[in-house]
Parts: structure tokens; sequence; C-alpha cells
């Protein structure tokens, strides 16, 4: 277990050192991670830090309402809406590994052009051990490590939590003071609801998984996962009042893991996933089926794409 506040003294003496007397650019993504090295940046070196949230269209809901109300105390926030970017720039895009890079260069013009606006040299991100092993591994392209100096005009990329796991991150968010909601949300992938939406990402499906996703989210809390979500896996048929549908297919997923790399998929009670189904499928009448997800990873990965 890290010892917090050494961790905290020493990261932001770290991040003073790197940016001097420079400007830096943070994205935040709503989650744990990047809320702490956003935390520990604006500790470090206060103004000249503009912390920028990107809503893709891909995100949880109510996120950017959750970003405006946690980080309101930093004035230089900016919220970028570029959804209608994002799903022009994934139209047609199905294959997994590249709907990641369509994202990722995505967020590196709108990083770019902030970075333009607030003359930022540095780039400072939320990047975490378990995320550059996977990326080393060459297991997945995440999309917020690797080739971004190459790419981006900064002067150096800033990773404070680079050698934490995700359980160490959460006591620094508690250290700092943040909210129980930031410290113990569960994490959420940098691409977004596009890896909770089997091929082509539409406005519609992200719609669709979001919707879904805040339901289970609700639903099983009291179980405590690492990871409870839902996907849009394909299409099926049901019958919604007198009529067959061809409607979405929706996983429901939940699983136990200690830092993403390994997870097993948690046993829930029958009466829970059935409101979970019925809240689904009431909730939106192009929804014809909700499955549980009962693979551990592996085999399976935790996310669907
Ligand atoms: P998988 O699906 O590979 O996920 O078992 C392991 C953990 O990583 C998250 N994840 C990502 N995080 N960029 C991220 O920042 C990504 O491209 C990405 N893909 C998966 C996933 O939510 C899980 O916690």
């Amino acid at each position: 277990m890290v010892e917090t506040g050494k961790f905290i003294e020493k990261a932001v003496a770290e991040i003073r050192e790197a940016v001097g007397d420079s400007h830096a650019i943070i994205a935040l993504s709503g989650g744990v991670d990047s809320s702490v090295a956003a935390g520990l940046a604006y500790k470090a070196i206060g103004d000249q830090l503009t912390p920028v949230y990107v809503d893709t269209g891909l995100m949880r809901k109510g996120e950017t309402n959750q970003i405006r109300k946690t980080f309101s105390y930093m004035s230089s926030l900016e919220v970028v809406e570029a959804e209608d970017r994002f799903f022009d720039a994934l139209s047609g895009v199905t294959d997994p590994e590249e709907k990641r890079k369509v994202i990722g260069e995505q967020f590196i013009r709108e990083f770019e052009r902030e970075a333009r606006v607030t003359d930022a040299d540095y780039l400072v991100q939320g990047t975490i051990y378990p995320d550059r092993i996977e990326s080393e591994g060459g297991i997945k392209s995440h999309h917020n490590v690797g080739g971004l100096p190459d790419v981006v005009d900064f002067d150096g990329i800033v990773e404070p939590v680079r050698d934490l796991y995700k359980d160490e991150v959460r006591e620094v968010a508690r250290a700092l003071g943040m909210e129980e909601i930031i410290a113990e949300r569960m994490p959420f992938p940098g691409p977004g609801l596009a890896v909770r939406v089997i091929g082509e990402v539409t406005p519609e499906k992200a719609q669709v998984a979001r919707e879904a996703c805040h339901v289970v989210e609700e639903e099983l809390e009291e179980y405590d996962p690492w990871q409870a979500f839902a996907a849009v896996v394909g299409k099926g048929t049901g019958v919604k009042g007198d009529n067959r549908v061809h409607g979405w297919i929706v996983a429901v997923r939940s699983v136990e893991s200690r830092d993403g790399m390994t997870a097993r998929a948690q046993e829930i009670d029958w009466e829970t996933l059935q409101r979970i189904q019925s809240r689904i499928t009431g909730q939106n009448e192009n929804v014809a089926r909700v499955v549980y997800d009962v693979t551990h990873k592996p085999p399976a990965t935790i996310e669907y794409e």
C-alpha cells in the first residue's frame, strides 16, 4: 500500500519541478485516475493548470454535471462539447482497435486546440501502472498512453500516478479530500461507451449503453463490484406489445478484480437480475433482450472490445 502523505508530497514536488513556470493541461475523464492527477497537479501548480473535460458523447450519465461540480474550485476548468466531432470520426468504424485509435486521435486534436489557446507546454495524464503494462505488452492500445509525444507538440508529459494500482489511487484520492463518489467510482475506460458498443458507434447505441449502464450501476451497488456495466452487443428478435421487433441485445456484466488484469464474474441473485432486465427493456422500446455475462477474465476481457 502506498503511504499517501509521502506520495502526495513527492508527486507535488515532481510536478512543480517538471512544469516550472510553464502552463499545463490535464484531461479529466470523470474517473478517479485523472481526478487524482488533476488534484495533485493543481496542488503543485495551481492556476498554471487548465483542466480540460471533453464531452465525447461516450461518457457516463450525468458525468458532465458531476465534473462541473467536483472541479468547480478550479476556475480554469474547460468543458469542450465535442460529441458531434467524435460521432463523425467514428462513423463507419467497426474494428475495436481502430475505434480506440480514432478516439485517441480525436482526443489529441481536442487537446491540441485547448493547449494552443492556453499556451500549455505540458500535458498531465492519469495513466496508472496497469495501463502501462497492458500497453507495453501489446495487449491493447490504451488511448491515453503511448505515441503522444510524437503527435502532440508538448515539451513533456507528466504522469503523477504512473506507478500506482487503482486501489492506491483511491487511497490518494481520499487523502486529497476528494468526495467518496470520486474516490470510490468504478473504473471507466478511456474510450468510454465506445468499448461497450459492439461494432459501429452511433449516438443511438451510445445512448442505450449509457442508460443501461446507469441502471446496472444503481442496481448492483450493494455487490460492491470492481466494475458493473451494460453493453450493446447486437440485435435480436423480441416481442413488444403485439409486435415482433428487431431490437438491441444488452449484456450486463459485473466483475470483481484487484487491478483489472484478471477478474471474476459476480454471482447476482435472480430477483436483482430480473429487476435490471425489466428496467432496461422498459426504458427503451428498442431493447429486446437482456443477458447476463458469466465469463471470468481470462478467457474474456472485462470490456466488450
Ligand atoms: P479489459 O477489457 O482489457 O479491461 O479487461 C481492463 C481494464 O481496463 C479498462 N479499459 C481501458 N481503460 N483505455 C482505458 O483507459 C482503454 O482503452 C481501456 N480498455 C479497457 C477496463 O474498463 C478495465 O477496467
